[in-house]
């Protein structure tokens, strides 16, 4: 038995940027194991493999010992089972988020009610973020150095050049 206190940061993370990196390095100073679990989620589409998200994910948290990047093809809650999450920890930009935000929290809560939901305010810096816009930006040649870290920019820079 342990005491250590476990959170999954889910997500689709296609790419991961500043934002869900400020999230992930918060619930680090909190929990003593964080999993960055990456996920699908059935309405988008993809840009990076799975496989491609995990490596990109894996080099920009590097520094951070507690982080465990697993990619998982099935349920958040069935994963966070397998690793004996104590919480689910998501970012919150703006009140938009919010309805999408409580779906996901209270159906997750109905299939295990043991596993709390937390959210985390994003840093007033990033709460304009969201991967979807950093992708249309970085599509059409646009400057997104203060929104990824540079090995995203690279990984972006290169996807679209392969289009
Ligand atoms: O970064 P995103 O796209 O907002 O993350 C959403 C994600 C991947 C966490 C969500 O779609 C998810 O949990 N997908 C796995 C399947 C699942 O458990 N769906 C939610 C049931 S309520």
């Amino acid at each position: 038995m342990t005491n250590q206190k476990i959170a999954v940061v889910p997500g689709s993370f296609d790419p991961i940027t500043y934002g869900h990196l400020d999230i992930i390095e918060r619930a680090c100073k909190i929990f003593d194991k964080v999993y960055v679990s990456v996920l699908r989620n059935s309405s988008k589409k993809g840009l990076f493999s799975p496989e491609e998200r995990i490596d990109l994910i894996s080099g920009v948290t590097k520094h951070l010992d507690k982080v465990e990047v697993i990619q998982f093809d099935g349920l958040l809650i069935d994963f966070c089972q397998q690793v004996g999450a104590d919480a689910i920890i998501r970012g919150l930009r703006a009140v938009s988020d919010f309805e999408y935000e409580m779906q996901l929290t209270s159906m997750n809560r109905k299939l295990d009610s043991h596993i709390e939901t937390m959210y985390i305010m994003t840093n007033n810096n990033y709460s304009f973020i969201s991967s979807s816009i950093v992708k249309e930006v970085a599509k059409y040649g646009g400057k997104i150095e203060d929104i990824v870290p540079p090995l995203i920019e690279d990984a972006l820079k290169e996807k679209f050049k392969e289009q």
